[in-house]
């Protein structure tokens, strides 16, 4: 197999709306990106992965597109695109837009007819979105056609009186699903993909890629996920996308799915499928989980993180691919909170956790996307008042923890420490006003501690976060650590991080501590000619018997 560029790349997750403003109003822009481009490539990331930047009422911050052909004037014009693409290239980074097929804008055009029947257009359309007449109870009373609930958390079903249906969406009210067994509807999702092709971007992610199909018989079920998600003929209609859109051109991509069995992973991203590239999945993510909480569920409430399942849900993708296709390693996107808050402690251990997570992570084998401000160790948002928050999500949550019993501080709480805003406030360049995103006030608040941490006080800090990064992603090229073998050492401690990933010249060894107490551990393993490359506290010779501090981390390097 010939090798691919995506295989030895460090992909850096960008969300444009907090990134940089380039015209002082408040929103991260194409133009803000152009002027840090030589960050990213100083960073040593070679392909950028941007959120949504399509024309959107921006309910789900442009995840809800109104018009797929438009850049939001929020983020620039066309000929922007073309010319970040075109700098990009020059650096060497790729850029990746992310595609949206699952879904669109009640506001897009071919909603606006699906749901009027007295629409010119509407005969076409109609069937472009997935719609149920209602049923009626006992009472007589109208009501939804099932019991699903949404991602988001409110029903899947929203009525619409003009053609007595209900329209299905499982994210916002205002995103209904795609049809995909409407072959016109395909066929334009075909062409709008290869019109971006032809501009000149390099590869998608493919958000929501395994709820295009529905369970068509409408069973009841709540909440009823399983009726929209990973239903085997989604597989068919992501690899008529592979043969007819994505291999024809040669882009890269990668899709999104919750989990999968070692069939499914292989069929999305095995190197001989036609799906995608790769695969964003999430089984490491929400490792902290307190399942039982009645008042503000799933997972919105905190409990001790499982370090083990952490471990064995990168080890079991590890092993599902291994020879057969490649993982993507990284710790959050812009859905989930930030690293540092969420599986590091951002006040007594900053750094030590920073960098205990930057060890672990960073030396693993698999193609890595690091998420904007991971590498300054940006932390959860501070807001606090409910309007400080933006995100759809927050709001109808924010309802369903009160009316379960949260009084409104643990609601907030739960909204600090969980929601997917905390991922998404403005990027921390320096101390001046803003953080230096904007000269006005952002679309979001930039979090206080601003002033403490930010890009330009750590650049020239060799110990800073961000020159630990930097550090790791040079000797990850120059190691080919994407290309390694893993083994965790110590799969079945509850407290540890350990594992050895074998490249072609080398052996890294990393020896990390996930808690904030110190633990003790014995390495069954020849110790013999191990250097200390990084730690998080002092420098250590490396002993079968370890004591380590809160959130002790070292790498060891063995030349073979
Ligand atoms: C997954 C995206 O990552 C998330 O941000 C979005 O809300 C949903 N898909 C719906 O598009
Ligand atoms: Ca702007």
């Amino acid at each position: 197999m010939i090798r691919k560029w995506w295989q030895d790349a460090i992909i850096y997750q960008l969300y444009l709306r907090s990134f940089k403003d380039s015209n002082n109003d408040g929103i991260g822009d194409f133009q803000g990106v152009i002027s840090k481009l030589d960050y990213l490539s100083d960073l040593g990331v070679n392909a950028v992965w941007i959120s949504p930047h399509y024309e959107s009422p921006m309910d789900d911050n442009g995840y809800d597109i109104s018009d797929f052909y438009k850049v939001s004037k929020d983020y620039g014009t066309i000929e922007d695109v073309k010319e970040l693409i075109e700098k990009a290239h020059k650096l060497n980074i790729k850029i990746i837009f992310d595609l949206v097929l699952n879904h669109t804008s009640d506001e897009m055009d071919w909603f606006v007819a699906a749901k009027d029947p007295n629409h010119k257009e509407h005969e076409k359309y109609h069937d472009y979105y997935i719609w149920q007449p209602p049923k009626y109870n006992e009472q007589g009373d109208r009501i939804m056609p099932t019991q699903w609930r949404s991602w988001f958390g409110g029903p899947v079903w929203e009525y619409n009186e003009p053609t007595n249906e209900y329209y299905l969406h499982i994210f916002s009210k205002k995103m209904p699903d795609l049809n995909w067994r409407n072959e016109d509807m395909k066929a334009d999702l075909k062409k709008m993909t290869k019109w971006w092709i032809d501009l000149g971007v390099d590869g998608f992610r493919v958000d929501a890629s395994n709820h295009i199909e529905k369970n068509w018989d409408f069973p009841e079920g709540h909440p009823g996920y399983e009726n929209f998600s990973s239903i085997p003929k989604h597989h068919e209609y992501l690899e008529e996308m592979g043969k007819e859109v994505f291999i024809p051109n040669d882009v890269f991509t990668m899709g999104e799915s919750g989990g999968a069995s070692q069939e499914e992973a292989i069929k999305y991203c095995g190197f001989n499928n036609e799906e995608f590239d790769m695969l964003i999945h999430f089984g490491h993510c929400w490792a902290d989980g307190d399942w039982d909480n009645k008042i503000t569920p799933g997972k919105w409430a905190k409990g001790k993180i499982d370090v083990k399942h952490i471990k064995y849900s990168f080890d079991k993708w590890f092993k599902m691919l291994k020879g057969e296709g490649w993982n993507i390693i990284y710790w959050h996107n812009h859905d989930q909170p930030r690293i540092l808050s969420h599986y590091g402690n951002d006040s007594e251990y900053y750094n030590e956790s920073g960098k205990m997570l930057a060890y672990t992570l960073y030396f693993m084998p698999g193609t890595p996307i690091v998420y904007q401000g991971e590498e300054i160790g940006m932390t959860n948002v501070d807001y606090k008042e409910l309007n400080d928050f933006r995100d759809v999500e927050v709001f109808t949550e924010y309802k369903n923890f009160m009316n379960q019993g949260a009084t409104h501080e643990v609601a907030m709480q739960a909204l600090r420490d969980r929601s997917r805003d905390n991922a998404r406030s403005p990027f921390q360049w320096d101390s001046s006003v803003n953080g230096g995103f904007s000269q006005v006030t952002p679309w979001m608040n930039t979090v206080k501690n601003y002033k403490e941490i930010n890009l330009e006080k750590q650049k020239n800090d060799p110990k800073s976060l961000f020159n630990t990064y930097k550090s790791i992603f040079k000797l990850r090229k120059e190691e080919s650590i994407n290309n390694g073998d893993i083994t965790f050492i110590d799969i079945d401690n509850e407290d540890s991080y350990t594992y050895i990933n074998e490249t072609d010249k080398s052996k890294f060894l990393v020896v990390a501590n996930f808690r904030n107490v110190k633990i003790a551990l014995s390495l069954d393993i020849n110790i013999e000619n191990y250097k200390n490359i990084y730690y998080n506290y002092n420098i250590r010779e490396l002993t079968n018997y370890i004591e380590l501090k809160p959130y002790e981390a070292l790498v060891y390097k063995l030349d073979k």
